[in-house]
């Protein structure tokens, strides 16, 4: 793993404990109640496309964290592996969907990690954006071979919007592929940080043989499907 990806990494497994705040829009990434609520209109948008489309059958996760968005696939899936990098967010995943026998975990590097099966379903969310140029096409062939004949895959990930991130957060221009983070306690990380747009994204699945049907709410999210063309 580059130096960039490892630090990617320790950031997340440090930030476990506190990662949930950007989601509920709490302490540093509260922009005041206008904002939350735009933003929880716009992930209800999201959350709404990815029951529409029944995440049933066997599900994969990558990189699922603290299981936000496990909790949301494991009431319609037979079976989910939810894979992350970061023992600390697995164990905040793990504890969330306690006595959900048909969850597991497991813990994988996914810049080596190859899936041991195929499933109906491969979703990631707030992942692709952190997948750095260079292995794009590796990771979408990772997707590829984790489908199923007819699998479907959902993400959903991050506009380039300075009101998403933390107050301390300066965001840097999208062109830099790359963002500097801090916890709580200040500690100052490096990410890689890749945004994409809709349309962008879709031609570019289209030339690596996916049928992808992507969207942007109005300011904070990418999100959508595809298949194997
Ligand atoms: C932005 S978070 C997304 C978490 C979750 N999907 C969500 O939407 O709340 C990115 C996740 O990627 C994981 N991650 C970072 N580098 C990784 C790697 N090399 N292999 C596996 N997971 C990694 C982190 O631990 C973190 O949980």
């Amino acid at each position: 793993m580059s130096d960039l990806l490892a630090e990617q990494l320790a950031y997340y497994r440090a930030r476990a404990g506190e990662y949930d705040d950007w989601w509920l829009r709490r302490g540093r990434y509260d922009r005041g109640p206008e904002a939350s609520a735009t933003w929880r209109a716009e992930a209800a948008e999201v959350e709404k496309a990815l029951d529409a489309m029944a995440p049933h059958g066997a599900a994969l996760e990558l990189a699922c964290g603290t299981g936000i968005w496990t909790a949301r696939l494991a009431p319609h899936a037979s079976s989910l592996l939810a894979v992350d990098g970061a023992p600390e967010a697995l164990a905040l995943a793990a504890a969330r969907l306690r006595g959900e026998a048909h969850v597991r975990f497991e813990s994988a590097n996914l810049f080596d990690w190859r899936p041991p099966r195929r499933f109906d379903r491969v979703c990631f969310g707030f992942w692709l954006s952190h997948v750095p140029e260079e292995r794009f096409d590796d990771f979408w062939g990772l997707v590829r071979d984790a489908l199923a004949p007819g699998g479907q895959f959902f993400l959903v990930d991050s506009l380039h919007e300075a009101t998403s991130t933390a107050r301390d957060h300066a965001l840097a221009p999208a062109a830099a592929g790359v963002q500097a983070r801090r916890l709580a306690d200040g500690r100052r990380f490096e990410v890689v940080k890749v945004y994409h747009a809709p349309e962008a994204l879709t031609a570019r699945l289209a030339r690596l043989g996916f049928a992808a049907a992507l969207r942007a709410t109005p300011n904070y999210f990418l999100y959508g499907s595809g298949r194997v063309a």
